[in-house]
């Protein structure tokens, strides 16, 4: 019997993250589950190594136990990231450094990490990143330079990355997502929220989870940027 494939996940406590682990262990894969606070598991499917993607040293640890306990490490996806929104004068120095250090820094140590494994296995690999609709469409009822400055620079690099490892059978795509129904966001702005979304409502948790399925089951696409924003890329 093959050994399964594997996915390792950032973020996946709670939100779209902990729904892309369902998502990933119901299509067959193994699990590395990563998040800060993530509780300790480790299951036959299944492994969780807790700690901060702005780490250097968390991207070894994750590859590490997707090696020891899986064997292999076959697709990456960037979950982990924060969204801080507010005038441009009022973003402190400390805003500044944790969305970068989340966000760029999460972003640049897991996804160097993966390839080098996936380059030594030989077999390929995916990387799926999130972005969001922001980067391309600002809106002035959501001012949110830090989320441009940093997501902006993962969608210019997933494009980057994939014509750079497609030779190597490494696909990368990302999502660039509207507004989700998670923890970012309180009850109470949503109603507020729908009115950013063409389409008049924001995203479910599941409409995340068909995207990246989707890029992961769809070998002729790499370089590729999914909009799941209820039409906002399309315009207002
Ligand atoms: N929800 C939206 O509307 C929306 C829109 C556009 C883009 N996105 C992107 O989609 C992704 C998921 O968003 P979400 O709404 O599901 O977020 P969320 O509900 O706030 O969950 C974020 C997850 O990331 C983890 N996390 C935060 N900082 C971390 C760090 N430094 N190291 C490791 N894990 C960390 C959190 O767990 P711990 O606290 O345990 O670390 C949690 O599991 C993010 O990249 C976000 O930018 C979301």
């Amino acid at each position: 019997m093959n050994a399964p494939r594997v996915a390792a996940i950032t973020g996946a406590s709670h939100g779209i993250g902990a729904a892309l682990v369902d998502a990933y262990l119901d299509l067959g894969y193994a699990v590395v589950a990563n998040s800060r606070s993530i509780a300790p598991q480790s299951t036959a499917t299944l492994e969780t190594v807790a700690g901060d993607v702005g780490d250097p040293a968390l991207a070894r640890d994750v590859v590490d136990a997707a090696m020891g306990r899986f064997g292999r490490l076959d697709t990456l996806v960037n979950n982990a990231g924060i969204f801080i929104a507010g005038p441009f004068e009022d973003i402190t120095d400390e805003d500044y450094r944790t969305v970068m250090r989340t966000n760029v820094d999460g972003f640049f140590h897991l996804t160097r990490a993966a390839v080098v494994q996936m380059l030594a296995q030989g077999a390929g690999g995916h990387v799926v990143n999130l972005t969001s609709t922001l980067v391309e469409s600002a809106s002035s009822a959501v001012p949110s330079a830090l989320t441009a400055l940093s997501k902006g620079g993962i969608a210019a690099a997933t494009r980057s990355l994939a014509i750079e490892y497609a030779g190597h059978g490494i696909r990368v795509n990302a999502v660039s997502l509207g507004v989700i129904e998670t923890s970012t966001f309180s009850a109470e702005t949503h109603q507020l929220l729908d009115r950013q979304h063409p389409i008049g409502t924001t995203g479910r948790i599941t409409d995340v989870t068909r995207g990246v399925v989707y890029l992961e089951q769809s070998p002729f696409v790499t370089g590729e940027i999914l909009h799941i924003d209820g039409g906002q890329s399309a315009g207002h």
